[in-house]
């Protein structure tokens, strides 16, 4: 099947991708953990243009999760400073039509990536091609928490009532609220796992799970994932 066909054949909205195994690929080369990362920002840069060209409407990264903080000061850092560089870039460019979306609490970052957030934000809010979110200090747990916390509030105000709280209407008080659910989960490294990434919007997802080591995924890991995906029978709870 042609590259562009793909997406077209598949009932596919939004995919989420857990970038895992940078730490592994740098290991295996006796090279220090932050190598590894940067090369896993080579892979997310060359995923994100195979995700327009294909023709893919919503994709998540999870790039940093609110668990991540717990690594040597030395890791989180040169992931900082990764982010700006990619953000830097994405400035620069503003190419493909991208709409850029960061999810994850912002309270935490340091100034300047909030600040970068911001204006990367600003400026592709009048594109019309794929949106691109990068969970970014994210935790699946704490979001929906937090959307509990502002629905409660907007119930105490009168704002909302509980027959108005369904499970439609709470995705609003996400971050990805307005954006599809997650139709397919993509996890390379061998971990079968969703750690904490997306919980309420992967609720239907379907997953595959890869033993690639995220820095030397390749659009072609991609396009596999995406011909899995095609073969599962998704019957949302029905027969
Ligand atoms: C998990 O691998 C990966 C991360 C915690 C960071 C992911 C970040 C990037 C790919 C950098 C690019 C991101 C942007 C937005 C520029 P791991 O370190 O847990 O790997 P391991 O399980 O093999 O140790």
């Amino acid at each position: 099947m042609d590259k562009e066909n793909i997406v077209g054949s598949l009932d596919i909205k939004h995919i989420g991708i857990i970038m895992d195994g940078n730490g592994r690929w740098a290991k295996k080369r006796f090279l220090p953990r932050k190598l590894g990362h940067s090369q896993g920002a080579k892979a997310f840069r060359s995923c994100l243009n195979s995700c327009v060209e294909l023709g893919i409407p919503c994709v998540t990264f999870y790039a940093f999760s609110t668990e991540n903080w717990s690594r040597p000061k030395e890791e989180v850092d040169s992931l900082m400073k990764l982010f700006c560089s990619f953000m830097d870039e994405m400035m620069k460019l503003n190419s493909k039509n991208i709409r850029l979306r960061f999810i994850g609490s912002r309270d935490s970052l340091p100034g300047e990536v909030r600040q970068k957030m911001e204006e990367a934000e600003a400026m592709s809010a009048e594109n019309t091609g794929m949106w691109c979110c990068i969970a970014f200090n994210y935790g699946g747990r704490e979001e929906i928490v937090n959307g509990a916390k502002h629905a409660a509030e907007l119930y105490k105000s009168g704002e909302i009532t509980l027959e108005e709280l369904n499970e439609k209407n709470f995705s609003r008080f996400l971050y990805t609220s307005d954006l599809p659910d997650v139709d397919l989960v993509i996890r390379p490294s061998g971990e079968k796992r969703l750690s904490n990434f997306l919980i309420w919007q992967s609720a239907y997802a379907e997953f595959v799970f890869m033993d690639v080591l995220w820095p030397d995924f390749t659009e072609r890991d991609l396009i596999n994932a995406l011909l899995e995906y095609g073969k599962r029978d998704r019957r949302f709870g029905g027969v």
